[in-house]
């Protein structure tokens, strides 16, 4: 008996880790928003914001990125937003999110914190009720602004720090190493919430021991370039560090130069807790399950790497013990009840 690889892995219970709220922002929303709104675009039509998507680096990606949130404005923008996603996430057999927003990019074109966090907890109370999907917000600072406006965000979030499981770092990672934000991170610790950081997309291994020693961070996103430094490498295994990996996002932001030369596979063989998600969808062009698909004809993943992987999505969460111990034996009845070999198709 055999199993299509893509209906084995829509089947399998996965967690997504790795997901910036404003990177689902498809084109097509994107222009009924800036209808709504009355927001103009620098797009002709559909089409042209999709040609727009050929990136050569980080960089060229995050300034289509802000500009295409400029039209996010309204508290309903936000829910919607995010329900679209979470739609997505259950047609691929997502059941858990850890979704990071950036509240910067919006207060500071006068958006208020309160629209934001508003819109995408509502969405967060109904994916949970209409679709049985949970989904935990993590609050994220724009490493290309400074430390004392992470700082001023965070006296923002006050009022609502108890809805967050946690604080990460992102945007322009070259020349923001994770250092530049020791102190406000320990304040983030010192409140008890979990800290992550992006670290070895485009930066050097020594961000990744920054990120490790100097923000004690609970996750890595990214980190790819860890393995450049063998002992970097032990030490994440040996941890048990969760590594959040995105490799249709390595493919289109050229962190890889083919699909095939990712080093998913090498980083299961190496014993790293890696996972499979799709940090901007919108833009990198699949979701969560592409991601794993696609992944997996091109390194050749086996029946038993996917089922390690989704395994990690969960052990790699912040969600209470027993909640990860309940996906695992899902997991593991799912393994049991689908025992064929996978076909790639
Ligand atoms: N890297 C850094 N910052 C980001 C990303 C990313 O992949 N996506 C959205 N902000
Ligand atoms: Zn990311």
């Amino acid at each position: 008996m055999s199993v299509s690889l893509s209906a084995f892995v829509r089947g399998l219970p996965k967690a997504e880790l790795h997901l910036h709220i404003e990177g689902t922002l498809e084109p097509e929303l994107m222009f009924e928003l800036a209808a709504r709104n009355g927001v103009a675009l620098p797009y002709a039509d559909i089409e042209a914001v999709r040609r727009a998507y050929d990136f050569a680096n980080l960089q060229e990606f995050l300034d289509l990125y802000y500009a295409g949130a400029q039209v996010l404005r309204t508290q309903r923008d936000f829910h919607d937003l995010a329900m679209a996603y979470f739609r997505r996430l259950h047609a691929d057999g997502g059941v858990h999110a850890e979704i990071f927003f950036d509240p910067q990019t919006h207060t500071e074109r006068g958006i208020p914190f309160a629209t934001v966090v508003e819109g995408l907890l509502s969405a967060i109370a109904e994916a949970e009720r209409t679709l049985g999907v949970t989904c935990g917000l993590i609050l994220s600072f724009l490493r290309h602004l400074s430390e004392e406006q992470a700082f001023e965000t965070l006296r923002e979030a006050e009022p609502w720090l108890d809805k967050f499981i946690g604080v990460g770092l992102d945007s322009s990672e070259l020349g923001h190493p994770p250092s530049k934000f020791a102190r406000v991170f320990a304040e983030v610790r010192r409140r008890g919430l979990k800290v992550l950081a992006h670290a070895g997309e485009e930066g050097p291994p020594e961000y990744v021991h920054e990120a490790l020693d100097i923000l004690h961070v609970d996750r890595i996103d990214h980190g790819n370039r860890a393995l450049e430094d063998a002992t970097l490498v032990t030490r994440l295994a040996r941890e048990g560090m969760t590594l959040t990996v995105c490799p249709l996002s390595n493919l289109k932001l050229c962190v890889v130069r083919d699909l095939h030369d990712h080093p998913m596979k090498r980083m299961l063989d190496l014993g790293l807790r890696a996972t499979i998600n799709s940090d901007d969808p919108a833009y990198f062009g699949g979701y969560l399950l592409a991601n794993y698909v696609e992944t997996a004809r091109a390194v050749n993943l086996s029946r038993y790497d996917l089922i390690q992987l989704a395994r990690n999505s969960f052990t790699g969460s912040f969600l209470p013990a027993a909640d990860v111990a309940r996906h695992l034996a899902e997991i593991d009845a799912y393994a049991a009840q689908n025992p064929g070999e996978l076909v790639a198709s």
